[in-house]
């Protein structure tokens, strides 16, 4: 991989269920280090942009290229062994399972392959993952079930940590949480960019995009319809009018 290289792009995909053509040809680039944000409203493709890096419902055509190697073909279990982790969209933690189990589960399923850190990013494991996230650390033996929304929030970006990714893919992580734990969502986002990884945060949420992104792209029915800095997305009120409809809340 050349220097220059992004470390995650997205290379003209095009995906569907079925007959269903949901993705229409997109493509992105992610630098290593940044915060990539894809903003869109309910059913534009972002959950569907997220499955389809991961592996788990491959474009049709188009490629995925991560440090310089082609995702086409690879299953998912090969992606995540590769260094992405993904943040699910609803948490999806398990809920009858204790915490530690649940922060576990990456560890057993990789069987030690996990990667190999690269310089200068943070390597995790239970202890430090408890120290970033000290809620966890007091309900160590509780159920997934037991804890409270935010924390299975905290929980499921633990445990995306234990497996060592470079890239992190999160499905609206802000979704039913207070404006106080949105906070603590952007507070652990910029944390992680400052300990080495690189996010891809797929969000409704424009005022935490715009606080944590370094660069968005607005998707509109499975099309990114825009790309650029949060600067350049707040002064652009077609977009916001058209595709997030905000600019008339965000003139108040
Ligand atoms: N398993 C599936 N089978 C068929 N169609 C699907 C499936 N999952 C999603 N879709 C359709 O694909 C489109 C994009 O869905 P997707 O879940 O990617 O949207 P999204 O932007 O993540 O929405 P949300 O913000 O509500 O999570 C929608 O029209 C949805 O109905
Ligand atoms: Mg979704």
């Amino acid at each position: 991989m050349a220097a220059s290289d992004p470390l995650l792009g997205v290379r003209d995909i095009h995906t569907y269920y079925g007959d269903s053509y949901v993705l229409h040809g997109l493509s992105l680039e992610l630098a290593a280090g940044q915060i990539v944000v894809i903003l869109g409203r309910n059913g534009m493709g972002k959950t569907t942009l997220i499955r389809s890096i991961a592996g788990l419902t491959p474009p049709r055509r188009g490629d995925v290229v991560f440090e310089g190697r082609s995702f086409t073909g690879r299953p998912p279990y090969a992606i995540s062994q590769a260094g992405v982790a993904i943040v699910p969209q609803g948490r999806r933690i398990f809920k009858s399972l204790s915490v530690r189990e649940n922060l576990a589960l990456p560890t057993s399923a990789l069987a030690g392959r996990r990667p190999a850190p690269m310089p200068g990013r943070k390597r995790w494991d239970m202890p430090e993952v408890l120290k970033e996230f000290p809620q966890l650390a007091e309900r160590l033996d509780h159920a997934g079930g037991s804890l409270s929304g935010g924390e299975q929030q905290m929980l499921a970006i633990g445990r995306a940590l234990m497996a060592n990714p470079s890239l992190i893919l999160m499905d609206e992580p802000s979704e039913g949480l207070s404006p106080k734990l949105v906070q603590h969502v952007e507070d652990i986002m910029r944390s992680l960019r400052a300990h080495g990884h690189s996010i891809l945060l797929v969000e409704q949420n424009l005022a935490l995009a715009m606080s944590v992104a370094d660069s968005i792209y607005v998707i509109s029915s499975g099309r990114f319809v825009f790309h650029g800095t949060p600067d350049q997305l707040s002064s652009n009120t077609e977009i916001l009018d058209s595709h997030l409809g905000v600019s008339a809340a965000r003139s108040h």
